[in-house]
């Protein structure tokens, strides 16, 4: 039956061949850490696709869509378990991966033209980030860096930060062992930390890893769910001391639900495409279709 359904076979196929390969192989990545059937209950259900609008703070029964205040008790729910985890005031899980956690975010609080000061991939960064903050405008500093320590030059943080007057530091290991010092890592009052911590979550929330939440004031720690945190693809926000945080979580949802929005229209869009082919081919003759694109 199955088998009948356009794609279907062509998926099964794919997906067999990426399973045997699966089994012979350890992966060393966090990234391809296994999810267990019990990490992946929640997928299983009607929560998994459904969103409030407004966020917490603006939430209203009334004007979202129906069963919203159940999904309102799961994000307390949520708020509550990262608490206890990660020592938070405030979390979001809305976003759908670490780098739409970090898109989301300096889409929320930064404007074009701010300084942000990052941690380049040369220095074991994450290579996207400067590229997301490229294309949102953001005038970008890098991160001194101590080649010979291999860990960032604390000193130099600090007073590039203050001389040139930098409101956000976006630190994003990826490719690098050693966690910072945060006992060293001083920044100015008005600097703002994006801890992305989307390799180590899992090592923070066992407290095998300094929290920097409770280390650094002005602190958003963030990441995607699916690595040392072996949970379901996802992305997770959160704050403890940050100056407005309402504002943030505001805007924040104000993005999500717009992405969410885009990447539906976008699916629909593909979907109509795809009938229009379909039904053009359809007029013409079966003969016109790519042999290599197998229609059963
Ligand atoms: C520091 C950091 N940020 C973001 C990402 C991307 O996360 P995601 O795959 O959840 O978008 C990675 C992935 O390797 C990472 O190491």
């Amino acid at each position: 039956m199955l088998n009948k359904i356009e794609g279907y076979a062509a998926f099964k196929d794919i997906e067999d061949r990426f399973n045997i390969i699966k089994k012979k192989t350890l992966p060393l990545c966090a990234a391809e850490n296994l999810i267990s059937p019990f990490v992946k209950l929640p997928l299983n259900g009607d929560f998994q696709e459904r969103y409030i609008m407004n966020g917490v703070l603006d939430y209203e029964t009334d004007n979202n869509f129906i069963g919203s205040n159940f999904l309102f008790e799961i994000y307390g729910l949520i708020n509550k378990q990262c608490a206890k985890l990660f020592d938070c005031n405030y979390a979001d899980a809305r976003t759908l991966t670490g780098m739409n956690c970090i898109t989301s975010l300096l889409m929320s609080i930064t404007k074009a033209g701010d300084k942000i000061m990052v941690s380049d991939s040369e220095c074991g960064g994450h290579q996207s980030m400067k590229v997301v903050c490229k294309r949102l405008g953001l005038q970008i500093i890098d991160m001194p860096y101590d080649y010979n320590h291999f860990d960032m030059d604390y000193e130099n943080v600090y007073s590039v930060l203050k001389k040139d007057d930098i409101n956000f530091f976006l630190y994003a290991p990826s490719d690098i062992i050693n966690p910072p010092d945060f006992d060293k890592l001083k920044l100015p009052s008005n600097t703002v930390l994006l801890y992305d911590a989307s390799q180590t979550l899992g090592l923070i929330a066992g407290k095998q890893l300094d929290n920097p939440l409770n280390k650094i004031d002005n602190c958003i720690l963030f990441g995607g769910t699916h690595k040392t945190l072996p949970g379901p693809a996802n992305g997770l926000i959160m704050t403890k001391t940050m100056n407005g945080p309402n504002l943030l979580i505001k805007q924040l949802a104000l993005y999500t639900f717009v992405i969410r929005k885009c990447i539906k229209l976008l699916v629909y869009y593909t979907h109509y495409l795809r009938w229009r082919l379909l039904e053009s081919r359809t007029q013409k003759k079966q003969s016109i279709m790519p042999r290599d694109f197998p229609m059963n």
